[in-house]
């Protein structure tokens, strides 16, 4: 199988909506955050992806996309604030893989590209947001510096509040 990790174009990123609300409803409902609470509908998935175009277009977000014999199977995302004071960070967002395609560095892989696409863009300062398992696993191995956790920053199924860390990153 032949994989692609690559900023993903403008103007090719509305024939991969499709793909990605598949992966973003198959990774919530597996169990991820990502912003979003299980069952995820179709028509907030179309929304959310959608969304984006705006700040796509005009450079202010950027999607990492990894590519399998030319299918989207994962991506990651920068948001890239525009404040004087805040031209050299970014955030990192949304971060996921295809079940299918887990657990072989390709996350990893992904982590990586992203990076290098901050970097071009003179973001030496990343910072996120993740459950505590994942930065503790993922993130941290890769560099990632936890500040601390805040408890029940987000909502999970039910109403359960789950714990966030906050990371950063210095390029
Ligand atoms: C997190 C994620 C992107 C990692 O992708 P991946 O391709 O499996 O990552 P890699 O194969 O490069 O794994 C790197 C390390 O992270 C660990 N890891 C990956 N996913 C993990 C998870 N959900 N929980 C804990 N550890 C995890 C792996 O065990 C591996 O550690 P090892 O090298 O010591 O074995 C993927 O698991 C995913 O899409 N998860 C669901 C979405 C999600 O939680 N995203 C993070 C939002 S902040």
């Amino acid at each position: 199988m032949a994989t692609e990790i690559r900023a993903v174009r403008p103007d090719e990123f509305p024939s991969l909506v499709p793909a990605l609300v598949d992966l973003l409803i198959d990774t919530v409902d597996d169990g991820a955050s990502l912003g979003f609470i299980p069952p995820v509908v179709p028509a907030a998935a179309w929304k959310y992806w959608i969304g984006l175009v705006p700040e796509l277009a005009a450079g202010s977000r950027v999607l990492v996309g990894v590519f399998c014999d030319g299918q989207i199977l994962g991506s990651a995302q920068l948001w890239l604030p525009s404040l004087p004071n805040a031209r050299h960070r970014a955030d990192v967002q949304k971060v996921f893989i295809a079940r299918t395609l887990r657990g072989r560095g390709v996350g990893a892989a992904l982590m990586a590209a992203l990076h290098e696409c901050a970097r071009q863009r003179d973001r030496t300062l990343l910072l996120l947001n993740a459950r505590r398992n994942v930065a503790d696993r993922f993130y941290k191995p890769l560099g990632y510096r936890e500040v601390g956790v805040i408890p029940g920053y987000s909502l999970g199924p039910n109403g359960a509040r789950i714990d966030t860390a906050s990371l950063y990153l210095q390029l």
